[in-house]
């Protein structure tokens, strides 16, 4: 069984890195994945036997707009931290995205089913995917979809632009996305077991089921209890620069996750609405 204490972290410092209290972890001003010399320095210093990377731009506009950077830090500094697990023999554990498929199945995504990413974030994280497969024969790919985590502090996504909104006449959400939505803390507690029983290879860890953008707001408005009306709108209602997939919904050939909607109302209940109260926003 691996210890967690030696485990280290690489990207410590974002969302999925708030439920990490183990071990080491590097934020992004003490090491930079862009710079290969760093990342091998830090990881031959570290000693350690598995590396959980999580450097990543995560924003997909910004992607689109900076495909050179998004490639720089999702592809080039995924190959440098590969490279350095190669060096010392540690196993790498690396946070993927539903977004690496073409959203066109009716069905959800399987670990066998073929990547075929549709913007600039899904091809960056997919390359780190296949440069993983190709240098490494010890590492976890983790697939996950429409994180959610970190509460007020650290949650920039959907959870919290939608919380943004409840002072708003209404909150207008896509009904023609789906996927499965994903809590960061269940899925830090999944990697934890799949770290202890040395697993290896492609997993699909995404909230159980599947449900729609517009399903995601209204069970955000419903468990605050706010009377905000929750408007579906179809894909084409706003106009972003990186292409959203119709379906990025993942089933996993394991079953170490909860149901979405379950996490989420956990979520919302332990991390946000006590923080609402506090500051008012809540009555
Ligand atoms: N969020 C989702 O919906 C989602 C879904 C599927 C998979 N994932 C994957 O899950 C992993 C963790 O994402 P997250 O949601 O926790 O995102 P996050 O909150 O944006 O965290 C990413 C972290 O990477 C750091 N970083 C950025 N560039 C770096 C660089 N050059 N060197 C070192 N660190 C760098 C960021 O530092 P700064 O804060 O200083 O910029 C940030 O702390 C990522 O690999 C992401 O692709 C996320």
């Amino acid at each position: 069984m691996k210890t967690l204490s030696q485990i280290l972290t690489i990207g410590g410092d974002g969302m999925v890195g708030s439920y990490i209290d183990f071990g080491k972890k590097f934020n992004r001003a003490e090491l930079d994945v862009t710079d290969g010399q760093a990342v091998l320095s830090a990881v031959k210093n570290h000693r350690s036997k598995t590396i959980i990377h999580l450097a990543a731009l995560t924003d997909l506009d910004y992607c689109e707009k900076n495909p050179a950077q998004a490639y720089l830090v999702n592809s080039v500094g995924t190959y440098n931290v590969a490279l350095a697990a190669r060096a010392v023999g540690a196993k790498l554990v690396y946070v993927s995205t539903a977004g690496i498929f073409d959203g066109l199945k009716k069905g959800l995504y399987r670990e066998s089913d073929p990547g075929r990413p549709q913007n600039h974030y899904g091809r960056s994280k997919y390359l780190g995917e296949l440069v993983i497969q190709s240098l490494l024969k010890d590492y976890i790919i983790a697939r996950a979809c429409w994180m959610f985590g970190g509460g007020p502090k650290k949650d920039k996504k959907f959870v919290a632009k939608i919380i943004a909104q409840f002072q708003k006449p209404a909150i207008k959400a896509l009904d023609d996305c789906w996927g499965s939505p994903t809590y960061a803390k269940d899925l830090v507690g999944a990697l934890k077991k799949l770290i202890a029983k040395d697993a290896r290879g492609l997993y699909h860890l995404a909230g159980k089921g599947r449900g729609s953008r517009c399903d995601v707001a209204k069970l955000i408005v419903e468990t605050l209890k706010q009377k905000v009306p929750v408007i579906p709108v179809g894909s084409s209602h706003f106009k972003l620069p990186a292409k959203r997939v119709a379906n990025e919904a993942l089933t996993s050939k394991i079953n170490l996750m909860r149901p979405w909607q379950k996490a989420l109302v956990d979520y919302l209940k332990t991390e946000w609405k006590p923080v609402l109260e506090k500051t008012k926003l809540l009555s």
